[in-house]
């Protein structure tokens, strides 16, 4: 069992230690592949694989194409917008996420993206504070379920959209459920964002649920770029000059946000959400576990595809 941990991004060196101890005394052999650019490197690499591991990692149907011998792979991480699913279920290659491993740091780092906002992005001057403030979450999952809480900790008035989880689920967390999305925009001065991109919520946060946002309104992005209809976040901002918008990862027009908006705009310069040795550790070990759970017994819990 050859296992391949490819990671552009790499886990921290615990992390790697974790799952080569687990896939070495499975029996199997761990392959690692850090820092590489470009789908070349990744097809070489894999050509003789049994099993990958990746994080944010494109596998493309040229990759899988290269992986002869895959049988399993696994995003270390939530969201699997980077796996062609169609290619792997075409090869009958099991595709895998380990949901929740990584979200409490995602959560961290999107309410300390609103606490850097709120102090005007550590510029001297006056701030604002989180207590009080309504905060809205854009789909009750595991990072919205945290930042939910935390945001609670924070004397935070937290309010909920999410159409695919049960009211009482969310309202048994002590948070209100909103029932349109536009109503959560509509009253939330922080709106913390964490859709999957998927056809369906591609370009879906554009011109009207920003400018519904209250005096001050401020919209967290932790999920994915692709979500925001970036031409429209930037008429919004421009027409707004309260709004404001952060951003883990730079959306495709960063360079202008950064020039027009200031410090009503930031983005980190590489997804750093679950970029902690904690979050490594638990989806690296994860991932390690489940594919060592999938050649032994045929788990496929997890499995997306
Ligand atoms: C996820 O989907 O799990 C997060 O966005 C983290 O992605 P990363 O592993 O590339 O940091």
């Amino acid at each position: 069992m050859k296992i391949l941990v490819a990671t552009g991004k790499p886990f921290a060196k615990t992390a790697v230690d974790g799952i080569r101890k687990i896939i070495e005394e499975a029996g199997g052999e761990l392959q690692l592949l850090e820092k590489y650019t470009g789908d070349d490197a990744l097809c070489q690499a894999v050509s003789n694989a049994d099993g990958l591991i990746v994080r944010s990692d494109k596998v493309t149907k040229e990759v899988i194409a290269a992986a002869g011998q895959l049988k399993i792979v696994v995003r270390a991480g939530a969201g699997y917008d980077n796996l062609d699913l169609a290619a792997c279920t075409a090869r009958g290659i099991v595709a895998m996420n380990t949901p929740g491993q990584n979200a409490n740091a995602v959560a961290e780092l999107a309410i300390g993206m609103m606490v850097y906002m709120a102090r005007n992005a550590f510029q001297p001057g006056t701030g604002s504070e989180l207590r009080g403030k309504k905060l809205g979450i854009h789909a009750y999952g595991n990072v919205g379920r945290l930042v939910a809480a935390i945001g609670k900790g924070f004397g935070m008035d937290v309010y909920a959209f999410d159409p695919f989880v049960p009211k009482d689920a969310i309202e048994k967390d002590g948070v209100k459920v909103c029932t349109a999305v536009e109503e959560l925009y509509g009253q939330c001065q922080y709106v913390s964002l964490h859709i999957p991109a998927t056809a369906q919520t591609k370009q879906s946060v554009g011109y009207a649920l920003l400018s519904a946002l209250p005096k001050g309104g401020c919209l967290v992005n932790t999920a994915r770029k692709e979500v925001i209809n970036e031409a429209e976040l930037l008429r919004a901002l421009d027409e707004r000059a309260d709004l404001k918008y952060i951003s883990d990862i730079a959306p495709d027009n960063h360079a202008v946000l950064q020039e027009k908006f200031g410090t009503r705009y930031f983005s980190t310069p590489k997804k750093m959400g679950a970029e902690t040795a904690e979050a490594n550790i638990n989806a690296g070990i994860a991932a390690a576990t489940q594919i060592v759970n999938f050649f032994k017994s045929n788990d496929k819990t997890f499995q997306v595809n």
